[in-house]
């Protein structure tokens, strides 16, 4: 069994500097495609699932079709990953469930709406921590809320994020604030909010500076060199996928997402875990519009669904050259969980000694 925790994969791209694509499986084709594309460019895997995945695939047909991706691909390091828990009974769930690590979002409150504050993120997230590191489960935590400094608002498209107008203070996470949380809840990767959103409405033009902040990534690199930083919202939003699906009848007005150049700079500063979703949402759905129109008279789902997965093969491969996680997984031996336990404790150890 090649699970391997966020933690140990991560240490690995930070000693090697590449960047990890963190891909949202929501079925099974999408996780076929994530570990047929680490295949095809020997990569280790990180896939992660959100609630409202987890949801709609079943706890318990999900925890399956992990278990059955490591036992496919055995030669492959495989992090399963809880992507935004809202709470410690959640992230709980995902550790029974067999997860090598989790996301506490407590930059939100448990409703993942309203944002929370300092002190009730520190806690919820120091609280993860303690269980998740007694059962070598890695965890990622997060400081600032997702959203747009463009129009202040946090998404809405896919059940995430505030419901309303945000300031800049809380949609750019401030640094002095990220080490004091790195420092108070010994978090395994931090998420930083710099100006990206989720889904795919993330720009309305090209992002400059001015509305994604890359800069406050490379400031709490430099104050923070030894934390794997983690960018949501990190889909570029393709061109060619945009059009796909409005040559097929789709209807998505122009808009623009993270650039490959600006995830390539932030892996430069410290980034070490790239989310994406939207990006594998659009060429599945994209691929599979075109075979329906072009083939009008088919209804054989597998037909159907497997443009959609090639296409998502191709997009995962592109991400894994570019972050250049492609040739790393033969190079990694994963630890087990006890392994990595027994590690936090020695830490532990170590601090109260000193
Ligand atoms: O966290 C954001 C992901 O895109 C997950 O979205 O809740 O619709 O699965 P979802
Ligand atoms: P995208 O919507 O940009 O793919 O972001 C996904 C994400 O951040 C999941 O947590
Ligand atoms: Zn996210």
């Amino acid at each position: 069994m090649a699970l391997i925790t966020l933690r140990q994969l991560l240490d690995h791209a930070g000693e090697h500097g590449y960047g990890m694509p963190a891909f949202n499986i929501t079925n099974l084709e999408t996780l076929q495609a994530v570990m047929e594309a680490a295949d095809r460019v020997n990569s280790p895997v990180l896939v992660q699932a959100s609630r409202s995945a987890t949801k709609y695939v079943d706890p318990i047909f999900l925890k399956h079709l992990f278990a059955a991706a490591i036992e496919r691909y055995p030669h492959l390091p495989v992090c399963v990953h809880l992507d935004h828990g809202n709470e410690l009974s959640t992230c709980l769930d995902a550790m029974n469930m067999g997860f090598s690590s989790v996301m506490m979002d407590g930059s939100l409150m448990a409703d993942a709406k309203t944002p929370s504050t300092y002190e009730y993120n520190a806690v919820e997230t120091a609280k993860v921590v303690r269980y998740a590191h007694d059962r070598g489960v890695s965890v990622e935590g997060e400081i600032g809320v997702l959203g747009s400094l463009e129009t202040g608002e946090g998404e809405k498209e896919d059940g995430h994020g505030f419901d309303g107008k945000l300031g800049h203070d809380q949609l750019l996470t401030d640094p002095e604030e990220a080490v004091r949380f790195v420092k108070d809840t010994d978090v395994d990767a931090l998420a930083v909010a710099v100006g990206t959103s989720h889904g795919a409405y993330k720009f309305t033009r090209r992002p400059d500076g001015d509305i994604l902040a890359m800069n406050v990534i490379e400031e709490i690199h430099r104050r923070l060199p030894d934390t794997h930083l983690v960018m949501h919202g990190a889909s570029t939003i393709p061109q060619d996928l945009q059009d796909l699906i409005n040559a097929y009848h789709g209807d998505i007005p122009q808009t623009f997402g993270v650039p490959l150049e600006e995830v390539e700079r932030g892996i430069k500063h410290g980034v070490r875990k790239v989310n994406i979703d939207t990006d594998i949402r659009m060429a599945m759905t994209g691929s599979m519009r075109k075979y329906l129109e072009e083939n009008k008279s088919s209804f054989d789902i597998r037909a159907i669904l497997k443009p959609g997965r090639d296409r998502t093969i191709d997009l995962c491969v592109e991400r894994f050259e570019r972050f250049g996680s492609a040739g790393q997984a033969s190079r990694i031996t994963p630890l087990s969980l006890n392994e990595m336990a027994d590690r936090y404790r020695f830490k532990v150890m170590g601090r109260q000694v000193a």
